[in-house]
């Protein structure tokens, strides 16, 4: 059975930037990231797959753009796990989202079939409760609002990319320590794609990124 990667992008009416969800379908589907309850609706349909057919929603962490339509799908498809921190759990527990996520910690992992997920914690890089997902058969690092880019990038040049993604970590990042500490852990990983939930994909010269967040973290 083939497996898929898909990237859907749902615009926002409050005027905030697009966000990105990615779709991994294989004979288990996980979708990371959802959007906000304003935009749940359109991800659903914009689903290449029967919403009956999705497994996991990874959140990233507790934040409306990431989990906000949580509620919402899973009245719609009550048989969606989502999938998060300890921490993150809580709040979805604490705040009558869900009952019952799928807690992974720094390392654990998750076959769909083909494709595996490993969990990165990555605890206040942008909120304390922020994992990433590293997809490892090909090498995409889901990287929610690290690397993200706020203003639209189409077409520009690498170096006013970089600084963009630079100047973004800069606004967004309560501790450098901790986002020191998650590019250590990130820099260990074989990175071909970095796929951030805004903003464009970065495909190449991947390591230059890291390490010149890495010289934000010094900062
Ligand atoms: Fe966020
Ligand atoms: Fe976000």
């Amino acid at each position: 059975m083939g497996n898929q990667v898909y990237r859907l992008t749902t615009p926002r009416s409050d005027g905030e930037i697009p966000c990105h969800q990615y779709l991994l379908v294989d004979e288990l589907s996980a979708l990371i990231s959802l959007g906000t309850i304003q935009m749940v609706d359109e991800v659903r349909e914009s689903l290449p797959i029967p919403v009956s057919r999705l497994t996991y929603v990874v959140t990233p962490h507790f934040e409306g753009d990431e989990c906000g339509g949580l509620a919402r799908l899973l009245e719609l498809a009550p048989q969606v796990v989502p999938v998060c921190s300890h921490t993150c759990a809580r709040q979805l527990f604490r705040f009558g989202i869900c009952h019952s996520s799928l807690i992974v910690s720094d390392g654990d992992r998750l076959d769909l079939g083909a494709l595996r997920l490993r969990f990165i914690a990555t605890p206040h890089v942008h909120q304390w409760d922020s994992i990433l997902t590293y997809e490892e058969t090909m090498g995409i690092l889901f990287s929610s609002d690290l690397f993200m880019q706020r203003k639209d990038t189409w077409g520009l040049p690498p170096e006013a990319l970089m600084a963009e993604v630079v100047e973004v970590a800069r606004g967004i990042m309560p501790s450098p320590r901790a986002l020191g500490q998650a590019l250590e852990k990130i820099q260990e990983l074989d990175i071909k794609v970095i796929a951030p939930g805004h903003g464009r994909l970065l495909t190449s010269n991947v390591e230059s990124y890291v390490s010149a967040l890495k010289d934000v973290a010094k900062s």
